[in-house]
């Protein structure tokens, strides 16, 4: 049993011949049909496609303006580019505690973090499964302040019936090769504004319009108002993406059985812990983790039969970078609990039902 699957599809391969033989690698009408699929198959709201995920939470914090002087609060729980994301704008990271039951940011630990410095929450839907929305946006409101998901984790996701990506003022999805569905790599941003998927979109490419006219010497006159990047996805990344959504439905769908079935296979087993779901959150099931006492026993024991266990990301406040000087924060208890318990088993699509079976009684002969 593999922790993780790499899907590239036949439709892929024939796609990137095609787009290599067209002479169109980088930004052409394959992105552009990327974009279009993403909001058909997945009700993605306006998505803009980039480079990477980290580049999608960059162009969010810029379009924001979120600078220096500015705090932003993020999960500790998360992969290190949530936070470098925010200090490659010069601002601030300030870390809130999660829920331990469930793995993402508590509502409660953010408003005590508040300052007049604050000007953005980034919560994270970790492992796929959606944070408490409606509480953030309420903060985020009274405290006029932006909210940025990191969606690196969630496509597919839903919260009350709506895809992730069409929540708030700005998603960041990741298409990085370990994910639901793979690029290479890539990302995008989900702007549903008029002016920001706008402005979003000449960002990516310095801050230019290319829709703008080109005059009879062949230049494009374009005035560059804001410093832009080199963060557009290019037609061979869109084309493995467009390759990987035929069929993304129904790959998605056996994520979310997967998932469904170890939470009915696994509640009740000794020692093993399932996170919490609340109602209206739709997991999309990138990570299946498990709060367990004795984690390295477990991991050896589940080892022994084949099936392999990790802990995906470690909290990062820790890092210099943040200003950790190799310390854990010590006023994040749920953070702590999390960091200490998680383990995450294979979910993936590509997981048979002898597989499943096998996970299933690794679990309960090793463990329960
Ligand atoms: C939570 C989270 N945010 C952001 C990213 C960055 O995405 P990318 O690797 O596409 O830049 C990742 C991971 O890969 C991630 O796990």
């Amino acid at each position: 049993v593999n922790f993780h699957n790499v899907h590239i599809s036949p439709q892929s391969i024939e796609r990137v011949t095609r787009a290599l033989a067209s002479g169109w690698v980088s930004e052409g009408p394959a992105v552009a049909e990327f974009e279009r699929e993403l909001s058909a198959q997945l009700g993605l709201s306006r998505p803009v496609a980039v480079n990477s995920g980290t580049a999608a939470l960059h162009l969010a914090l810029e379009l924001a303006f979120i600078g220096r002087g500015s705090e932003v609060i993020i999960p500790a729980q998360t992969f290190a580019a949530t936070g470098t994301a925010v200090l490659q704008c010069g601002a601030r990271v300030v870390f809130a505690d999660i829920d331990s039951e469930t793995g993402n940011l508590d509502p409660k630990d953010v408003e005590r973090r508040l300052t007049e410095d604050t000007s953005a929450i980034i919560p994270v839907h970790y492992g796929g499964l959606p944070c408490d929305m409606d509480a953030l946006k309420a903060i985020a409101k009274r405290n006029a302040l932006i909210i940025i998901e990191d969606a690196a984790h969630a496509l597919g996701a839903k919260y009350k019936g709506v895809p992730v990506g069409a929540v708030s003022d700005y998603t960041a999805f990741s298409f990085q090769a370990i994910k639901h569905l793979t690029c290479g790599d890539g990302g995008a941003l989900c702007c549903p504004g008029e002016y920001d998927y706008e402005e979003a979109r000449r960002l990516r490419w310095f801050g230019i319009d290319r829709t703008a006219p080109v005059d009879e010497l062949g230049y494009r006159n374009c005035n560059i108002h804001q410093v832009g990047f080199k963060y557009h996805m290019n037609d061979i990344a869109a084309s493995v993406g467009l390759g990987n959504m035929e069929g993304f439905a129904d790959r998605l769908a056996r994520r979310k059985s997967n998932g469904e079935f170890y939470r009915r296979e696994l509640a009740g087993v000794d020692g093993v812990k399932l996170l919490r779901i609340d109602p209206g959150m739709e997991h999309a099931y990138w990570l299946f983790t498990l709060l367990v006492e004795k984690r390295l026993d477990f991991v050896r024991a589940l080892k022994a039969r084949g099936v392999p266990a990790l802990v995906v990301h470690r909290r990062i406040d820790a890092s210099d970078v943040f200003d950790g000087w190799g310390r854990q924060h010590d006023d994040l208890p749920g953070t702590d609990y999390f960091d200490q318990h998680q383990i995450s088993i294979p979910v993936h699509d590509a997981l048979t039902d002898e597989d499943l079976a096998q996970v299933v009684g690794a679990i309960r002969e090793g463990w329960g």
